[in-house]
């Protein structure tokens, strides 16, 4: 399939990030969201990013231009009708991804291909909302999208090997790595990565060592970039909760019962760095 033209849904942290490195890659971009407000955060968090590359030499002033002069931005669902595929990257909720589908299924022309950006929720799921589920797919970035290497691409039950083979080819033009993954929760990398983040938190929670000493034994013992804490903190600690939901909810096993830390920190409104606190403080 020919992909010219992609409509990113959700400019926020997930959704800039993937408009700009489908931008970088030469496809047209349609950056959309609900408010102008949003759209405008994401421009400048995009154009600050390149601004940067330039900054650094690894971007010429042209390149940037030419990047930034293929994004365009909506605020009505229906240019949808103008792509060849969407990629979803709004909140993690099931009844807004199965509202949002419908939409995208009813305004976008038959051979666009449906993407979601979910980190857990069901791709099968999303796609029984519309009448494509062959071409609808999970295509799961991972932050920062500028700078790591992974996609993770996640079959559901329906999807058409062709679309799962177009999605692969996109991703290696992104300059990214696919690993094909099949629909269960938590998918390959909340699977792994959440359990070991809520059990540094449960860690915390008793005691065993402080923040601090739990992050730098991950970091220095591990060689993990960040340790645990510090990383839940980036994620969001509101997303890392419902994500442990998701796989508690899944699985049924008590191996995956979020820290009830972490309920009290989503609870405070302490959710890491974008609210300037969680088990850190932010300027
Ligand atoms: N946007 C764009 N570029 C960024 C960036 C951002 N938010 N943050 C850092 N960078 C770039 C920097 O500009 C720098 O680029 P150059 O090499 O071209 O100079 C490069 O990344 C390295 O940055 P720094 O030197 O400032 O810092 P660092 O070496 O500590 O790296 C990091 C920062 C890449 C974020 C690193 O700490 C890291 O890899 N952390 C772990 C991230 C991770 O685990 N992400 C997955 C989270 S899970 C997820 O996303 C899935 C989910 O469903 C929850």
């Amino acid at each position: 399939m020919d992909i010219k033209t992609i409509m990113v849904v959700g400019a926020g942290q997930m959704g800039s990030g993937i408009a700009q490195v489908c931008a970088m890659a030469g496809y047209n971009v349609i950056l959309h969201d609900l408010t102008q407000d949003h759209i405008n955060r994401g421009f400048a968090t995009i154009t600050r990013n390149v601004t940067r590359q330039v900054e650094k030499g690894k971007m010429t002033e042209e390149e940037k231009e030419q990047v930034l002069g293929r994004l365009t931005t909506s605020l009505d669902l229906q240019n949808a009708s103008e792509v060849d595929l969407v990629i979803e990257a709004v909140v993690e909720n099931m009844e807004v991804k199965t509202k949002l589908f419908a939409q995208l299924d009813e305004f976008a022309p038959p051979h666009t291909i449906l993407a979601t950006n979910t980190s857990s929720l069901p791709i099968t799921e999303i796609a029984a909302a519309t009448k494509r589920p062959e071409k609808v797919i999970g295509m799961h970035f991972m932050n920062p999208v500028p700078v790591m290497k992974l996609v993770e691409i996640i079959r559901g039950l329906a999807t058409a090997d062709d679309v799962y083979e177009t999605i692969e080819h996109i991703t290696r033009k992104l300059n990214k790595v696919p690993v094909e993954v099949h629909d269960f929760p938590g998918f390959v990398s909340n699977r792994i990565l959440m359990p070991m983040i809520n059990e540094a938190i449960y860690a915390l929670y008793e005691g065993v060592a402080t923040k601090e000493a739990i992050d730098a034994v991950m970091k220095l013992g591990m060689n993990h970039p960040m340790g645990p804490l510090t990383l839940a903190d980036f994620i969001g600690l509101d997303t890392c909760l419902y994500i442990m939901e998701t796989l508690h909810e899944g699985f049924g096993d008590d191996k995956y019962r979020p820290c009830p830390l972490l309920r009290k920190y989503v609870k405070a409104g302490w959710l890491g760095r974008k609210t300037g606190r969680g088990f850190y403080t932010y300027e």
